[in-house]
């Protein structure tokens, strides 16, 4: 696989999609660059799928960069995405600017931002410094507490004219593309059509300019995660589940 480089992804938009999956460790880094896939995010969703929390908030600046120089090991012609978790950014430009940096030393070589003119002044700090940014608007899950779960967003006129205007900020403010989360198909292609930089949608449609899914969900690991937009391309937990178990009766039985 050809290393793939932020200009290459941008010089996408419009012409080839982009292929994104979230990644943990070494080891399945190694198969998702055997893949081809054209990026690699270290979530936050490590919180929930690798460490079984019911969200995404208890999740620390080293946890992230711990994981992603894991997958740095695995793979590295992947364009590699670091998650920027809560409370890593929040209190100031300086401490966001900061926890970047230990993301870019871990091997990240962009890091991903939720949220819209909040997150702005921060975008236009590490851009200014040469850290690309990947922003994330729609459905962010950062913000559980106060959408109150993880439902889909833009069911209003006034939700959708907020994510809109987020997704224009964001790119105002220098971020070099948007993941759009959870929001209706036709606010996701109006985006795409409104934003020069690449859109890399999940729950969203099919009109962004790439997807992304979490990489144990399209495999199929938890056959009791089933979300509508989710398509499973493997059933792992029970393939798993039925491998193991006969390694059990294989042990039991002293073959
Ligand atoms: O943390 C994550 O895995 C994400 C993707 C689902 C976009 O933000």
């Amino acid at each position: 696989m050809i290393k793939v480089t932020l200009p290459k992804l941008k010089g996408r938009k419009g012409t080839e999609k982009i292929s994104m999956v979230t990644c943990y460790d070494a080891t399945f880094a190694r198969l998702v660059e055997k893949a081809e896939i054209d990026s690699i995010l270290v979530g936050d969703s490590l919180g929930m799928v690798i460490k079984g929390e019911e969200n995404t908030l208890n999740v620390s600046i080293e946890e992230v960069a711990h994981h992603v120089s894991a997958v740095k090991r695995g793979a590295q012609n992947p364009f590699l995405i670091a998650d920027m978790p809560f409370g890593s950014y929040q209190d100031s430009v300086e401490n966001g600017v900061k926890n970047a940096v230990k993301l870019v030393k871990a091997g990240a070589e962009a890091v991903k931002i939720e949220g819209g003119s909040e997150v702005c002044p921060l975008i236009s700090k590490l851009v200014s410094f040469g850290i690309p940014v990947v922003a994330h608007v729609g459905l962010t899950p950062q913000y559980v507490n106060k959408f109150g779960g993880f439902a889909k967003r833009g069911k209003s006129e006034e939700e959708r004219g907020f994510i809109m205007d987020s997704a224009i900020a964001v790119e105002k403010a220098g971020a070099d593309m948007i993941v759009l989360e959870g929001i209706p198909e036709a606010l996701a292609a109006e985006i795409t059509g409104n934003v020069k930089i690449p859109t890399i949608g999940i729950g969203a449609g099919t009109e962004t300019d790439g997807q992304v899914l979490v990489i144990y969900d399209l495999l199929g690991m938890n056959a009791d995660f089933n979300p509508s937009f989710l398509k499973k391309y493997l059933n792992l937990d029970s393939l798993v589940t039925s491998a193991l178990k006969e390694y059990r009766k294989d042990v039991v039985s002293g073959k």
